[in-house]
């Protein structure tokens, strides 16, 4: 859960390389992960595991945006703990992918 109520969007972009596209999102899903919890059921297999759900839960935000016709990224290339400072993020909760959810440029049939 976000800490802040302001909008993050743009420090959230330049933790990220400035990518436009998380500026310019009405939405922006960010998938953390904490892989002490699963470590004490899974040990060293963990990290693999988290990242893998982590996967699937935005597989379904994808899917879930492209029925609705928005547009959307998997967005990976970031600062860690850029990311973490700007969300406020717990220590342990790491960021995995994020994923800006909007309105797709006007596409014409090919
Ligand atoms: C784990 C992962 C991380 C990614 N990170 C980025 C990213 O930071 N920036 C970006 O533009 N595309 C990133 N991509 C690629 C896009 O999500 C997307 O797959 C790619 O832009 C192809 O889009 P297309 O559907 O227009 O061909 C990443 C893809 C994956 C699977």
């Amino acid at each position: 859960m976000l800490n802040k109520e302001s909008d993050q969007r743009l420090a959230l972009s330049e933790a990220a390389l400035n990518q436009e596209c998380i500026a310019a999102a009405p939405a922006c899903f960010v998938i953390t992960g904490v892989y002490r919890r699963t470590a004490k059921k899974y040990g060293k297999r963990a990290r693999r595991y988290v990242q893998l759900e982590a996967g699937h839960a935005s597989e379904n935000i994808l899917l879930q945006a492209v029925a609705l016709k928005l547009g959307t990224v998997v967005v990976g290339a970031f600062d860690d703990q850029e990311v973490q400072r700007v969300l406020d993020l717990p220590a342990e909760h790491e960021p995995l992918p994020v994923i800006p959810v909007g309105f797709p440029p006007e596409r014409t049939e090919e």
